[in-house]
């Protein structure tokens, strides 16, 4: 077996073609031929569009890959160890979030040009979101199945917060998310508009107004809604006070 010293660094030693190990673990000659060619391109930002995307679906199948994880440890009754992993699927959509910003520096006009090579290729097709979506639901009902066997309501895990620490950062967390998925959709809508305008149908035939529409949507709409719940009974309990 070679020693410390005389192992020859220089050399991979991993199996594959690839000349270093860095190539072959990473497979970066198979990642870095997903691109068009110059000579494939329409316009030479294809390379920015495709770059932008194809690395949008990596963090996004990192982000579900973890809220997936995520919502079989809740499952478990493990939620710390679920907390860590869904800080890290926010954080993948803060990334995709903020990789819109590239798609603006396309030239609007110069865009058109990539957009009549893309079929009917539409974001709605995203492997990576669709995988978020199904896996919210699951996280959603494995919170409040563990919430349900604590006794408590969703008004009252958030009044007696302190004494169910663990339960209320997993609420937040979940709240988190879906704040970060409604930024992505904002963001998206104004990329959107910004770049083809907000009056015109996209190449799978959705109306740009109608995206405007989805950005309100939410995955956990009982999250936002104990806020409500929260003041009502705050102004409720401070009226009560007042006519003592
Ligand atoms: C110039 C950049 C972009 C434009 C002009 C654009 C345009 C559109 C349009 C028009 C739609 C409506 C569906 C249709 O008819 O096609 C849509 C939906 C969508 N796009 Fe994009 N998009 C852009 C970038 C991106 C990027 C980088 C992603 C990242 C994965 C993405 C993901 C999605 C998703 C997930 C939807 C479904 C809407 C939703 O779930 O809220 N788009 N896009």
């Amino acid at each position: 077996m070679a020693t410390h010293e005389t192992e020859d660094y220089s050399q991979p030693v991993l199996a594959g073609d690839a000349p270093s190990d860095y190539e072959r673990y990473l497979r970066t000659d198979e990642l870095l031929v997903l691109q068009k060619t110059p000579d494939e391109w329409v316009h030479r930002d294809e390379l920015l569009f495709q770059v932008t995307h194809q690395s949008s679906e990596l963090w996004l199948k990192l982000a579900w890959n973890e809220a997936g994880e995520a919502a079989r440890l809740v499952e478990q009754g493990n939620i710390p160890a679920a907390l860590r992993l869904l800080q890290r699927a926010a954080m993948c959509l803060r990334f995709v979030t903020d990789q819109l910003d590239m798609l603006e520096r396309m030239d609007p006009w110069e865009y058109q040009e990539i957009r009549k090579v893309l079929g009917h290729g539409s974001g709605f097709d995203s492997p990576g979101w669709n995988e978020l979506r199904r896996v919210f639901p699951r996280l959603g009902q494995a919170f409040h199945e563990t919430r349900r066997a604590a006794g408590l309501s969703l008004e009252e895990l958030y009044v007696r917060g302190r004494e169910h620490e663990d339960l209320y950062q997993l609420a937040e967390a979940l709240l988190e998310l879906d704040e970060r998925a409604q930024l992505w959709r904002m963001r998206h809508y104004q990329v959107v508009a910004r770049s083809i305008g907000d009056k015109v149908v996209g190449t799978q035939g959705t109306p740009v107004e109608l995206l405007g529409r989805l950005v309100t949507k939410t995955s956990f709409p009982e999250l936002w809604e104990v806020r409500n719940a929260l003041t009502a009974r705050s102004k409720a309990e401070e009226a009560g006070e007042g006519g003592d």
